[in-house]
């Protein structure tokens, strides 16, 4: 009797979980469905030539693509990756990025290249490129190993995959590293958000360095269009000028009046996620908790959280949406959209169960 019973019981748990991954694939096969897609330039400025004076160059200015799905989400999401919007586009194997995976889930996406970074190369003010041996930093940097060629055992990328670590490798482009460009790169930005063009409920996915600027672009903006963001291991963080910590350039801390600091309290939410092997000591991920602490002593919502001990997950690297198990890392951000108010559809009322069906989906579609 009792063997019978507890084999019914794993039956019945053994089909609920089928159930729940039939769910989970069919979720991720859903199509993309897109309205439309393009592209925009946001802020900059035009400066005249010093020889003849009636010519111009519009220059300094950030590029946008965008993509809006037939029946979007309220709240835009902008991937910001300081040195290239590849790592949103895919997996680190080629596999599917969170580009794709966020328009299956319907919310707009949009790929954001700061002024003079890829494609809004073109700078108001010369600058010059010097090659530097970076390949084998890259990996370390990226937490894929504690030295090039050494991966951390279980580490989420395709070890033996020579194919993704050329492409990791390669698929950048110049940062700018200085706190001059993050200011540059953060008016620009902070123009966009402000533009209505990005609609008015905003959520920034950044990665390292990009992190501090999308800090940076809250305390420049001047609506309430931001509403979130979702910093992967940020290297850097925004202080308010009451606070005794000394500025560091180029990774911050910046500081800021503390008016200003104030912007990023009033945010829905601001996560710092970081991935494995991170020590606590990790400079960055010091400030990180510093910044959480301080943004919440203004009334604000900040948390640092670990992909490994809060999220269940192990052998995420610097990009942990790039990683191999970045399905599991993108189902971790949807509880974050959701628990902060942020998965509603435009074309739904606030107080609507959003619990849809398929049913729902079709006639609210074409309601
Ligand atoms: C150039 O600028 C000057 C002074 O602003 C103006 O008088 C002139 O008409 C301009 N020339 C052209 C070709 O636009
Ligand atoms: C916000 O307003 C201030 C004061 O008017 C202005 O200097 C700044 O450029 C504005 N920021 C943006 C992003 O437009
Ligand atoms: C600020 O911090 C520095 C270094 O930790 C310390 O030496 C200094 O006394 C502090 N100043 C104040 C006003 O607390
Ligand atoms: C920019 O960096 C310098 C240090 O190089 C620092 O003195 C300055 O305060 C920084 N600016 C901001 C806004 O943090």
């Amino acid at each position: 009797m009792l063997v019978t019973l507890s084999l019914l019981g794993l039956l019945l748990l053994s089909s609920a979980s089928g159930a729940a991954h039939e769910k989970r694939q069919y979720e991720r096969r859903r199509p993309i469905v897109l309205e439309k897609s393009g592209g925009f330039v946001a802020g900059g400025r035009t400066i005249n030539s010093p020889i003849f004076p009636n010519w111009t160059l519009s220059c300094d200015h950030g590029y946008m693509e965008y993509f809006i799905p037939w029946r979007p989400r309220k709240t835009s999401i902008v991937m910001w990756h300081s040195s290239s919007t590849q790592v949103w586009q895919n997996r680190w194997d080629g596999g599917e990025g969170y580009k794709d995976m966020f328009l299956r889930r319907g919310y707009p996406v949009y790929l954001w290249d700061g002024p003079r970074v890829g494609r809004a190369n073109w700078a108001c003010e010369p600058y010059r490129y010097t090659p530097f041996y970076q390949d084998q930093g890259n990996f370390v940097a990226w937490n894929f190993g504690p030295s090039y060629p050494n991966f951390w055992p279980g580490v989420q990328f395709p070890t033996e995959d020579k194919e993704a670590w050329q492409q990791a490798t390669s698929s950048r482009y110049v940062e700018f590293d200085s706190n001059a460009s993050v200011h540059l790169e953060t008016q620009a930005a902070a123009v966009a958000a402000d533009s209505g063009k990005l609609g008015d409920s905003i959520v920034y996915l950044t990665n390292s360095a990009s992190g501090l600027r999308a800090q940076m672009t809250v305390v420049k903006s001047n609506t309430t269009n931001i509403k979130a963001i979702v910093a992967y291991e940020s290297y850097g963080c925004v202080f308010p000028d009451n606070f005794n910590i000394t500025a560091g350039e180029p990774f911050g801390p910046m500081i800021v009046p503390l008016e200003d600091f104030k912007k990023l309290a009033k945010l829905e939410a601001i996560q710092f996620v970081w991935g494995d092997h991170r020590d606590e000591s990790f400079p960055f991920l010091k400030q990180t908790r510093l910044a959480a602490k301080l943004i919440n002593l203004y009334g604000g919502n900040a948390e640092v959280f670990f992909l490994s001990k809060d999220g269940g997950l192990s052998g995420n690297t610097h990009s942990a949406f790039a990683d191999m198990n970045n399905d599991e890392v993108a189902d971790l951000l949807d509880e974050f959209l959701e628990d902060n108010g942020l998965d509603a559809y435009k074309d739904e009322d606030e107080d609507e169960d959003e619990d849809e069906t398929d049913e729902s989906v079709k006639n609210k579609g074409r309601g």
